[in-house]
């Protein structure tokens, strides 16, 4: 722990922390119950939204989009929340910029809980699930009923 805090440290100028490091605090505080921790939109709130939400991965141009991104992220778009009241401008750019990061790989997931199964036989776990929340036949597009944390 020690050892990975230097390394952390080592690397990062000393004055204040770096943007991504900030939208990586904000993704993991606000989106990452629906977006999943790698974007691709299994988080454990997701099945709650009958659209579900959209795999990012791949699917935004966050360089040539900033601007359209951080108005989106903070007016809110369908069943994506506004997060105007919880933070401004410049955090919606860094936690983009962190996203951007995540996509490209620069910057490794964070892990809030085991992937997401998908609908297949064999998702039920017996040590994974209780009872009541397996998932129920339906529609094929609705994901399973992730494990509550
Ligand atoms: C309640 C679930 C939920 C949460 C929480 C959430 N999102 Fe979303 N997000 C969605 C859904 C659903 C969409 C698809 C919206 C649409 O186009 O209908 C989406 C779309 C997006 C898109 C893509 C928009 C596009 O151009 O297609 C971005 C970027 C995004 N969200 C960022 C964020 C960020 C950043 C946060 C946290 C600050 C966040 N989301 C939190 C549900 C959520």
């Amino acid at each position: 722990m020690h050892m990975l805090l230097t390394i952390a440290l080592a690397g990062v100028p000393s004055k204040r922390p770096e943007e991504h490091v900030k939208g990586r605090e904000v993704y993991d505080r606000s989106c990452w119950q629906c977006h999943g921790d790698d974007l691709s939109g299994d988080g454990p709130a997701a099945v709650a939204l009958v659209g579900g939400v959209p795999d990012l991965r791949g699917r935004l141009d966050y360089v040539a989009d900033r601007d359209r991104l951080i108005f989106l992220v903070l007016d809110g778009q369908g069943d994506m929340p506004a997060f105007r009241a919880e933070f401004d401008k410049h955090d919606a750019r860094r936690v983009l910029l962190y996203m951007e990061r995540l996509e490209d790989g620069t910057d490794k997931p964070s892990s809030h809980k085991p992937k997401a199964v998908d609908d297949t036989e064999g998702a039920d776990d017996e040590a994974f699930e209780p009872t009541d929340l397996r998932p129920r036949p339906g529609p094929p597009e609705l994901p399973s009923t992730p494990k509550p944390e």
